[in-house]
């Protein structure tokens, strides 16, 4: 595991978008989970320069969104479907045909789940993970419990992550429950996997999750046992 420690947000920022454009500039095809959160909106600007300015092209680029809200209009600021089509696809060049997030809409939530697998692994898999962590040590919506989820699922939201997520919307009522994640194991077989952390706030759970115990209890923990990973941490 490699951790760089950056001087401040923009330097998180502009790291990460290098990496990005990197895999992107050897692989014109590769495959990109991506994440939302506040963590990695500065790397979305970072890279939508990078294309404003004829660096990089985004046009063989296939992604794959790590989470959504069930039961959100995707029209709404707080989706993560708009927050996507905001920070990045409305100003990049990546075919619409090649963006995926998890269909949380889905009445028949287990085919859907299986679907987005197959859709990844249809892909060739995911070359490079982006994630943010989450207070409680969240990856996607992957919440503190007893074992790690294996694959895309629905999951009930753990308050603190509703309480966390409560300044994006505005009231705690608004908040959904419910949402879909990519699982651990999903996660866990990208190729490479880049965490961006910010914040004395998430200095804490960030050593526990990169330096204590394996546990599904700290759900970041696993991360400690894929081969490739890069953190960029910075307060
Ligand atoms: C949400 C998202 C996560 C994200 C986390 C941290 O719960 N589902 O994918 O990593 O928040 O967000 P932030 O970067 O805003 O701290």
């Amino acid at each position: 595991m490699k951790i760089i420690e950056c001087s401040s947000y923009e330097q998180i920022s502009k790291y990460g978008a290098e990496i990005i454009a990197q895999q992107i500039n050897e692989k014109r095809n590769s495959v990109l989970g991506l994440a939302t959160g506040s963590t990695p909106i500065g790397m979305y600007r970072e890279l939508t320069d990078m294309y404003e300015n004829n660096c990089l092209d985004f046009s063989g680029i296939t992604t794959f969104n790590l989470d959504e809200y069930c039961g959100i209009d995707y029209n709404i600021p707080q989706s993560y479907h708009h927050f996507m089509q905001e920070n990045l696809f409305s100003k990049v060049n990546i075919p619409m045909k090649s963006i995926h997030i998890p269909d949380a809409s889905a009445e028949d939530a287990e085919t859907a789940c299986r679907n987005y697998e197959d859709a990844i692994c249809k892909a060739g898999g995911i070359d490079i993970q982006v994630l943010g962590l989450g207070h409680d040590g969240h990856i996607g919506f992957n919440e503190p419990s007893d074992s790690f989820p294996v694959i895309t699922h629905k999951v009930k939201l753990e308050e603190r992550t509703i309480l966390a997520n409560m300044r994006f919307f505005a009231r705690r009522e608004d908040v959904p429950q419910f949402a879909v994640t990519m699982g651990i194991g999903t996660i866990m077989k990208a190729r490479r996997i880049l965490l961006l952390v910010f914040g004395d706030d998430k200095e804490e759970i960030m050593k526990r999750a990169l330096t204590g115990k394996v546990i599904p209890q700290v759900p970041a923990s696993v991360l400690q046992l894929h081969p490739d990973v890069t953190v960029l941490y910075g307060k």
